[in-house]
């Protein structure tokens, strides 16, 4: 199998990993790609954002399944383009996309498919803001109703902070404050079945004890020893496959990766957001625990074929430190990464470029174990001003050994 990668990050550098480690792949295409991305496919430096250049590549490549990372060229809609041209293709269709795309959207998705979210009014003037501001009490979740690059959201105790935020978005959503850990949980789609992936979860603010601004994720691991043990199969009948029943109702089937952020509230789970795409630094805990061929699975979902599969997994934890550059999320310093990076056994380093440098995953037999080897390697790594959090998996490695 030829397969063509869009994308350039740490999560497309953990997919290319997985997708070479599957006997059925021959050849990876990456575009535009990493340094890193740059020892496992060949690179092509083409602007994804320009979909006919992106169909143009694949058709040139003759590739037989096309992966889109990231969210913009989904929301652009380069699989209408890729499948169009005939390509077995691995992402979500604009329309579907717009479940990332519009949180509005997203609402109006789950309130007819009955999945549970957070109470929400879709706000456009001044008035409709006060109104929703005085119905919630402190704190605030005042969302950018468009993409955002992980900017759009304010949660705070200031109601003129709160207000400020939501005057400045052209369309904003207000809601009921979630109140519970997050996780992060995937499910793989033809469009009529989905395959739900192992939990995950995400620290998303920049320093240690969950402290400083909110960030695309400064670490990951995986699985979560303390969370339900029905906590798969709950998503997946509560949340994943009603999704994707609607979405098929609606004309618009979701094919691709549907990402999942989920509150664990006392009250049950409840949806925080959608992705259209795998999440980053999730994808790089997840994908060295996947025992299934990776590029099997994709092309079965992209090909409509996903029905009697089963996701298969390593009984090993993963534990993923992210280092960032200098000024990382509001300003990140350009960088010069040393041309040797460690190699630590178990380890994988994942290089992505821009904020977020790279990141050091480690695997082991448990969490303390993976959180060693990703610390030993990203301790060895010295970018003048990077940083990276101290605490990832620290609270679940210290719940696991008591158990
Ligand atoms: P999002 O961009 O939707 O992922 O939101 C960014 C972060 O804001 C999430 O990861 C949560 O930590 C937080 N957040 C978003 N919505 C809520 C909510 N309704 N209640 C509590 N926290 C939220
Ligand atoms: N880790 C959060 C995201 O991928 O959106």
């Amino acid at each position: 199998m030829r397969i063509l990668l869009v994308g350039g990050g740490g999560r497309e550098h953990a997919l290319a990993l997985g997708l070479k480690a599957d006997p059925e792949v021959t050849e990876i295409h990456c575009a535009p790609g990493n340094a890193g991305i740059a020892e496992i496919a060949t690179l092509h430096d083409v602007d994804i954002l320009d979909n006919g250049a992106v169909v143009a590549l694949a058709q040139e490549l003759d590739v037989d399944l096309v992966v889109i990372g990231p969210e913009a060229p989904l929301v652009n809609g380069v699989c209408d383009q890729l499948r169009a041209a005939g390509f077995a293709t691995f992402g979500p269709s604009k329309a579907a996309a717009q479940l990332e795309g519009s949180k509005n959207f997203a609402k109006e998705v789950m309130h007819d498919a009955g999945v549970a979210t957070a109470k929400s009014f879709t706000c456009e003037n001044r008035m409709e803001i006060e109104k929703a501001l005085d119905y919630f009490s402190p704190p605030y979740v005042v969302k950018d109703d468009g993409l955002a690059g992980g900017k759009g959201v304010v949660v705070t105790d200031d109601r003129q902070v709160a207000l400020d935020h939501a005057l400045s978005c052209k369309r904003v959503v207000i809601e009921e404050f979630l109140d519970g850990p997050e996780i992060s949980l995937f499910g793989i789609s033809d469009g009529k079945t989905i395959l739900a992936l192992e939990p995950a979860q995400d620290f998303k603010r920049a320093l240690d004890g969950d402290q400083g601004p909110n960030t695309g994720g400064m670490g990951a691991y995986s699985p979560l020893p303390w969370a339900p043990s029905d906590i798969v199969e709950q998503t997946h009948r509560e949340v994943l496959a009603p999704m994707i029943a609607e979405m098929a109702a609606r004309g618009t089937p979701f094919i691709g990766l549907l990402y999942a952020g989920l509150s664990l509230t006392d009250h049950g789970i409840r949806v925080i957001e959608f992705n259209a795409r795998f999440g980053d630094p999730e994808t790089q805990v997840l994908i060295p625990r996947l025992k299934t061929p990776l590029a099997s699975l994709l092309y079965k979902a992209a090909t409509r074929n996903l029905e009697g599969e089963k996701i298969a997994w390593h009984p090993l934890s993963a534990v993923t430190v992210v280092l960032a550059a200098q000024g990382y999320p509001t300003d990140p310093k350009k960088y010069q990464l040393v041309a040797k990076l460690p190699t630590i056994a178990d380890t994988f380093i994942f290089q992505a470029g821009g904020g977020r440098i790279l990141s050091a995953t480690g695997v082991g037999s448990d969490l303390t174990e993976a959180r060693d080897r990703a610390y030993r390697a990203i301790s060895q790594i010295e970018v003048e001003g990077s940083f990276y959090r101290t605490d990832i998996a620290f609270n679940a490695s210290v719940a696991e050994k008591g158990n």
